[in-house]
């Protein structure tokens, strides 16, 4: 099932971040930002344990995804591509839901793809370790 995180589950998204990515989001960068009241974290719930999380911010009537992240032992189960469905279908009222993404990251690509996810553009070398394109990803509703 997926549900809003809680405050107690910050250290399991940190943790996830470290495994996933090679700039992650401290706990504090995220304790930070799940305070603010125009971002929300959502846990995907296996068992009564999380096995992912996906997080995003809101700003007028645009949303903007910072990460989604499955343990590993969990993919290719429908996981992630359930969160990121869960925040489009609950997001929808806004005019786009965006993000960037490696383009290197072969299923992040194919799992925005297959919901709908335009590619709208390139920021070059936009990300560290290593140094990479961003691609830039849209799903509009209106
Ligand atoms: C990207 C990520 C979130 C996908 O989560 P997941 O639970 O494994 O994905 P799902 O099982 O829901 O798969 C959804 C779709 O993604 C694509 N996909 C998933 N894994 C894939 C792989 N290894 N190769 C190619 N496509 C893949 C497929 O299109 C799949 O749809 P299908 O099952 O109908 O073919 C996961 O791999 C992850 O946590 N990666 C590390 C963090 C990361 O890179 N996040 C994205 C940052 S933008």
């Amino acid at each position: 099932m997926i549900r809003e995180m809680k405050e107690t589950e910050l250290s399991f998204a940190a943790s996830l971040e470290s495994l996933c990515f090679s700039t992650p989001w401290s706990e504090q960068s995220l304790r930070e930002s799940f305070e603010l009241d125009n971002n929300f974290f959502f846990i995907y719930e296996l068992d009564g344990k999380p096995v992912g999380y996906i997080g995003l911010c809101v700003a007028a009537d645009e949303g903007y995804i910072y990460n989604v992240a499955v343990l590993p032992d969990h993919r290719g189960k429908g996981v992630g591509k359930s969160l990121v469905s869960y925040v489009c279908e609950r997001f929808s009222s806004l005019a786009f839901l965006t993000l960037e993404v490696r383009p290197s990251n072969t299923a992040a690509v194919a799992l925005y793809s297959s919901l709908g996810f335009e590619r709208v553009g390139v920021r070059r070398s936009y990300y560290r370790k290593p140094i990479e394109d961003a691609l830039l990803l849209t799903k509009y509703f209106r």
